[in-house]
């Protein structure tokens, strides 16, 4: 698969540590829901001795009318949660009537499960127990599903930008997520998972484009080829549209970043932003805002171009600058960098991930091994900023220390930068907007205008600044800010 093969993990220098945080790269590749501004009016009308039976059924009629009428114009918000040291954002989707928390993911195009009775591997792709891919549930089981289609002589095979890979069998089943209900939406039933699970998530939901899709002609996956046997299909985004069940061809995403202590834990963190389909994730902003076209794609090279026929993968967007505060420097850079919900850093070019490291008090050291750099957790970091379409965002200084659950020699606990080394601003490297910038914006996907709207958000304390979402302890925000 084209999905980047770099595969930069925590996981080893950390292995040592347990409970501590492997930073996460779905890119090809998000939590609780607990309300939805759908107007969840019950239209049943009890037939009852008193109501003439004609009457009622003309009331039903109606309702069903209104009902429907309601759901063509409607668009669908939920809540995400956080997982995995708050690097993962999920939300609650069913398949038929199996519910599954699954990664919100706008790096990759496919929406998986694993089927109950999967065989699950390492990233080297050594047989391990099952137990070892920490799924949240024992998986999807399509035959007890009513509305469930197999697909048969294709296969799924997909693998992640952090080395994670997965083949299994392809299939139909209405998709429900935010109670916007997707029919006869295909889905990679997975059967061999290289997953490295956090006991929340059973699967992801991609939402990027039909062409980054990973169904291949044949059972065969070891005769995959892309894009030659690619067999590509709509996301559920995609067929939400098409199925005309939103009111508007885009979708939105604001993520929270999560509090300090809550990135110091792998529980799940309940209501860590929204995810609005057909509307606008409903958190406050400020009017510092820009729409830009997505960045196409040759098909065949795989490297962006401005043309009439292009492809489109990701949610590429134009990045004119990179800078932070005290540097006199502005960092001119590529046109190959993509906003990626499933990946938790910002993976910027060598020469900017450096300076700005440098720029940390005291500066962040950059671990050769991995690329992450690490600095004590009381550093005082600056104001990153990013230029998208003439227009500058600022990314908090809290999304630039992550806590690594471990300490140094003199026992002060230890930070990585959100910004990683994502190597050098060479052509066909692909960089990536990450969590750490995306918990400072609004973002809005438009799949039919093929254009992303930008808006800052108003600044907020740790886990906080949503509507509904959950205030956290005040004192974890005193240890972030100095
Ligand atoms: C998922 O749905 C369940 C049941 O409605 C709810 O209790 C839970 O908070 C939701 N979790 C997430 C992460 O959305
Ligand atoms: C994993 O090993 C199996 C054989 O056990 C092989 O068929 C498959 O192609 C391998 N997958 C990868 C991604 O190497
Ligand atoms: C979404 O729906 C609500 C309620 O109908 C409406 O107020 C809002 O303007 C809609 N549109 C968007 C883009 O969010
Ligand atoms: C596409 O055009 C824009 C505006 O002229 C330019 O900034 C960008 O670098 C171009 N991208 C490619 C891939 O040529
Ligand atoms: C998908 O790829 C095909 C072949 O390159 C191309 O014709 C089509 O326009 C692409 N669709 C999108 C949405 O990028
Ligand atoms: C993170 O949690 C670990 C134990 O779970 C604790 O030792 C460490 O001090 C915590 N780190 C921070 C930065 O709070």
């Amino acid at each position: 698969m084209l999905l980047s093969r770099k595969v930069h993990t925590l996981a080893a220098l950390l292995a040592s540590v347990s409970a501590t945080p492997t930073f996460r790269r779905h890119v090809s590749s998000v939590s609780p829901r607990t309300s939805s501004p759908l107007p969840a009016a019950d239209y049943s009308v009890a037939i009852t001795a008193s109501t003439p039976r004609t009457k009622a059924k003309k009331f039903m009629m109606q309702a069903l009318r209104e009902s429907q009428a309601a759901q063509a114009g409607s668009n669908f918000t939920t809540v995400v949660g956080g997982s995995d040291f708050d690097e993962e954002y999920l939300t609650n989707v069913t398949f038929g009537e199996q519910d599954f928390l699954l990664i919100v993911d706008t790096g990759s195009s496919d929406t998986w499960a694993p089927q109950v009775g999967f065989a699950c591997f390492d990233l080297n792709n050594n047989s391990v127990p099952q137990s070892t891919c920490a799924f949240g549930t024992s998986g999807y089981d399509p035959s007890a599903s009513t509305t469930f289609v197999a697909d048969p002589d294709t296969n799924f095979n997909i693998e992640y930008g952090d080395g994670e890979f997965l083949t299994g069998t392809v299939g139909f089943d209405t998709v429900i997520v935010a109670n916007m209900v997707v029919t006869n939406q295909e889905i990679g039933v997975v059967t061999d998972a290289a997953w490295e699970g956090d006991g929340f998530n059973t699967g992801l939901m991609g939402l990027a484009s039909p062409n980054l899709t990973s169904v291949f002609e044949g059972t065969d996956p070891s005769a995959d080829e892309f894009p030659q046997t690619q067999i590509p299909y709509n996301p559920v985004f995609y067929s939400a549209v098409q199925q005309g069940v939103v009111s508007n061809p885009f979708f939105s995403v604001a993520l929270d970043r999560g509090s300090f202590a809550a990135e110091n834990s792998s529980d799940l963190d309940q209501n860590l932003g929204f995810i609005a389909f057909g509307g606008i994730a409903p958190v406050d902003v400020t009017d510092t805002a820009v729409t830009v076209p997505i960045q196409g794609y040759n098909a065949a090279t795989f490297l962006p171009q401005n043309s009439s026929r292009v492809t489109y993968f990701y949610y590429t967007v134009d990045v004119e600058l990179m800078s932070f505060t005290g540097n006199h420097k502005v960092f001119g850079t590529t046109n190959n960098i993509i906003l990626d919900t499933g990946t938790t850093l910002d993976y910027v070019p060598t020469e900017v991930a450096d300076a700005f490291a440098a720029a940390f008090d005291p500066p962040a050291v950059k671990d050769e091994d991995f690329g992450v750099y690490v600095v004590v957790c009381s550093a005082t970091v600056p104001e990153f900023t990013v230029n998208i379409g003439g227009v500058t965002f600022t990314v908090d200084p809290a999304d630039n220390l992550l806590p690594l659950g471990i300490q140094d020699d003199q026992g002060n606990d230890l930070c990585a930068s959100g910004t990683f080394d994502g190597g050098p601003a060479e052509e066909g490297n692909i960089f990536i907007l990450g969590d750490t910038f995306l918990h400072n914006v609004v973002v809005t996907f438009n799949i039919e205008t093929d254009e992303v709207t930008l808006t800052q958000r108003t600044p907020y304390t740790n886990g906080g600044g949503g509507v509904g979402a959950q205030r956290r302890s005040p004192e974890s925000l005193r240890r972030r800010s100095s």
